[in-house]
């Protein structure tokens, strides 16, 4: 056979074998047996080598070390206070689901350094309630998708092509209305007596490896491009617009600021955790499917890695958390530090058992892990310590499920998700 024709042959077949093996991850590990040994920080124990086994000590000393670990090596400190928000309200009494919810709709804007930056709040509360408790969270691809519901605004921010949407460019499209609508029960959670805020992840920060963008610029002195190595990421920005929306709630008559359950879903749910480690308004946090730098824990080798998510999502992170990839062990903090400091808050973590990128396994052990802390307060934490079988939700102030199937929202969450709200008085 000539050589010349069948060198572009092999070339081709190697090349397929290559990015065969890279998009399978060949480096990252699914099997249990090769996920440990691994030994993670200990909650109780202070830099100092004090033991902790008061909420005293752990209010005072411990919880504020582990909370500047997560900010300064992880997810980034916020670089400053806003000059102001300003608050449209730009849909007043709107209903649906046959009149048994009221939609409202409301513009913030954020104002900092002679720049402005808006997001669009979507708002369903049920009509029978005076003051509703809410669930609070991310959307991942605009208000308009979450329900069939032809009264929501559009984004005007940048979105991410989705051609299984109808979203051919990076702009909305009317196209993609109702589209997400299977991860988001609106009619349970209305029937149930609580209300849905949401808004959309790019409205903060457009999801992609750029800061120039989004809130991070509306804090940058004259010459800054990008944040400082330690300053805050794609992740604490979502967290950070959490808050904002929480400083909304609290002046809204309708909703019952003292329950606003905050939501998310995967690097969405990463963001629910971290909003709610450092700000104790929201009364609880659920985390679904939330995965690497979200509930898993780092230091067991199972699923996406610090290197991998590194790699692929650098942006989603402060630059001082590069030094990890590959080097978990010298990581401050693991992930079931993250849980603890929601105490004496409730949580829910939840898995999938398709799910295996996101460790399902790592998840519960965070849970189970950061019970030591709502044991200092006297809760108890998870009720059992052994991973349940699928769809055999442990529901109470420390929860978890693993359900049956993929990566994804579904009305099963969601119904264990008002079961946790209502169990924890909601
Ligand atoms: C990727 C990423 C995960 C993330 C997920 C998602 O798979 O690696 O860390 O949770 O996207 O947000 O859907």
């Amino acid at each position: 056979m000539n050589i010349r024709k069948i060198t572009p042959i092999l070339f081709t077949f190697v090349f397929l074998g290559i990015s065969i093996l890279y998009s399978q991850n060949k480096s990252v590990n699914y099997d249990e047996l090769k996920a440990g040994p691994y030994s993670l920080p200990s909650i109780q124990t202070s830099q100092s080598g004090v033991i902790i086994n008061n909420v005293q000590d752990w209010e005072e000393f411990r919880k504020p070390e582990i909370l500047y670990s997560f900010t300064n090596h992880v997810y980034g400190r916020v670089p400053g206070v806003l000059d102001s928000m300003l608050v449209k309200i730009t849909e007043q009494n709107g209903t649906y689901l046959n009149g048994t919810a009221k939609r409202k709709q409301v513009m913030l804007t954020f104002v900092k350094n002679g720049k402005e930056l808006s997001v669009d709040l979507l708002i369903y509360l049920p009509i029978s309630m005076e003051k509703a408790p809410v669930f609070l969270g991310y959307n991942f691809q605009g208000n308009h998708t979450i329900a069939d519901d032809r009264n929501i605004f559009i984004t005007k921010s940048w979105v991410p092509i989705n051609s299984e949407i109808g979203v051919e460019s990076n702009f909305a499209v009317e196209k993609s209305r109702g589209s997400m609508k299977t991860r988001w029960d609106i009619e349970k959670i209305i029937e149930a007596g609580y209300g849905l805020v949401t808004l959309y992840r790019g409205d903060i920060d457009p999801d992609k490896d750029d800061l120039s963008d989004g809130i991070h610029q509306l804090f940058y002195t004259k010459e800054q491009e990008k944040p400082k190595p330690d300053e805050w990421g794609t992740i604490a920005a979502w967290s950070w617009g959490l808050s904002r929306v929480m400083d909304f709630l609290e002046t809204d008559q309708d909703i019952d600021h003292e329950k606003v359950i905050v939501f998310g879903h995967s690097r969405l749910g990463k963001a629910s955790l971290w909003a709610a480690a450092t700000d104790s308004r929201f009364a609880g946090c659920i985390s679904n499917n939330s995965g690497a730098m979200g509930a898993a824990l780092s230091r067991r080798d199972f699923g996406e890695t610090v290197e991998v998510i590194n790699k692929a999502f650098p942006y989603w992170f402060c630059d001082n958390f590069k030094k990890y990839s590959n080097k978990e062990y010298m990581l401050p903090v693991d992930q079931h530090m993250l849980i603890s400091l929601i105490a004496p808050r409730p949580v829910y973590l939840a898995s999938a058992t398709e799910d295996l990128w996101a460790d399902p396994k790592g998840e519960f052990l965070s849970a189970k892990e950061a019970s030591v802390v709502y044991n200092l307060y006297g809760i108890p934490g998870l009720s059992s310590l052994k991973m349940p079988e699928p769809d055999s939700p442990i529901i109470g102030v420390v929860s978890y499920h693993l359900r049956t199937g993929i990566h994804d929202v579904t009305d099963y969450d969601w119904e264990q998700y008002i079961k946790f709200a209502k169990y924890n008085n909601f």
